[in-house]
């Protein structure tokens, strides 16, 4: 039997009403969540990126705002954006869309953030706490939007051999680092391959978590993955499809048709992973709002 797929837009549809309610609900104090989006730059995917993001947070009711700066912005010019955005009490999250322009040192900017408004959980605080099991932290909104899709498809995790590929410090790094936690939603036992994995198939095939975050079309087939096996594609390469309207098409990272032959589970690309990052995004946002009551 092919593999079921997962619906990540129903169940990033489920956290979007949930969400949807805590805002209706922090507006009897009196508070609106804000979410403040930096884009420097034209890069197309990621001004596709940042537009989804800011239609999400118009819908779920909350306050968008999305600056939009030339892709020769100075990192001391972004940093003085950032830095207002911290003192802003409209803006609850704050969001600078990756990769930034060659003059931007990324790692500057993103310890520049107040760690209380990190909704992306990039900032050596929140990573810190995120590695140590502390939950009062911001979790990167990619790896724990794939934790809530294996919950709610009812993926048991403890004990099983979870398998990531990608090492960044978006995704593979805090993945692995949420999957070993002593939690009933993790537990697992970790392999992190990367670019530099030796015999790549020989750990593939021993995952019964099988996490896919490589940024590279097919670099995984059928013959790489275990019967039975529950298959998460985070890949997101555009890629040229005559057929298409556009003449491109989103695919994965994973040979989605000799997959699904062997997979027990497998997400979709698009309608995965991709909704849930930005159903994450709000979740944190709002999040944020409600901690600031208890910060005031
Ligand atoms: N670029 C790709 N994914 C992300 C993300 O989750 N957050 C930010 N800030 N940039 C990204």
């Amino acid at each position: 039997m092919p593999a079921e797929l997962i619906d990540g837009r129903a169940i990033a549809k489920k956290i979007r009403a949930d969400v949807a309610e805590r805002v209706k609900k922090l507006a009897e104090s009196g508070v609106k969540p804000g979410l403040a989006v930096i884009l420097v730059g034209d890069d197309p995917a990621s001004a596709v990126y940042v537009a989804a993001k800011g239609r999400a947070t118009e819908e779920a009711g909350m306050y968008s705002l999305t600056m939009r700066l030339e892709a020769d912005t100075s990192q001391s010019e972004l940093l003085a954006h950032v830095d207002a955005l911290n003192d802003d009490p409209r803006i609850h999250g704050i969001l600078v869309q990756m990769p930034l322009p060659k003059q931007i040192d990324p790692d500057f900017v993103i310890r520049s953030v107040d760690p209380n408004k990190d909704v992306d959980g990039f900032h050596p605080i929140n990573v810190g706490k995120m590695l140590v099991g502390e939950r009062d932290g911001f979790i990167p909104c990619t790896p724990a939007g794939i934790q809530v899709l294996l919950k709610e498809c009812g993926v048991e995790t403890p004990g099983k051999h979870c398998v990531i590929i990608g090492r960044s410090n978006i995704v593979g790094k805090p993945m692995a680092a949420l999957m070993m936690q002593n939690t009933t939603d993790a537990n697992c036992t970790v392999t992190v391959c990367h670019s530099r994995t030796k015999d790549l198939r020989e750990h593939t095939r021993s995952a019964d978590i099988l996490i896919v975050a490589a940024g590279r079309s097919g670099i995984v087939t059928g013959n790489m993955v275990k019967k039975g096996a529950v298959v998460i594609d985070v890949g997101t390469n555009r890629v040229k499809d005559e057929k298409s309207k556009t003449g491109t098409r989103l695919e994965g990272d994973v040979d989605f048709e000799s997959v699904r032959k062997v997979a027990s589970l497998i997400s979709p690309v698009p309608g995965g992973v991709g909704p849930m990052t930005i159903a994450m995004l709000m979740a944190n946002t709002v999040r944020a709002a409600e901690l600031s009551l208890s910060l005031r």
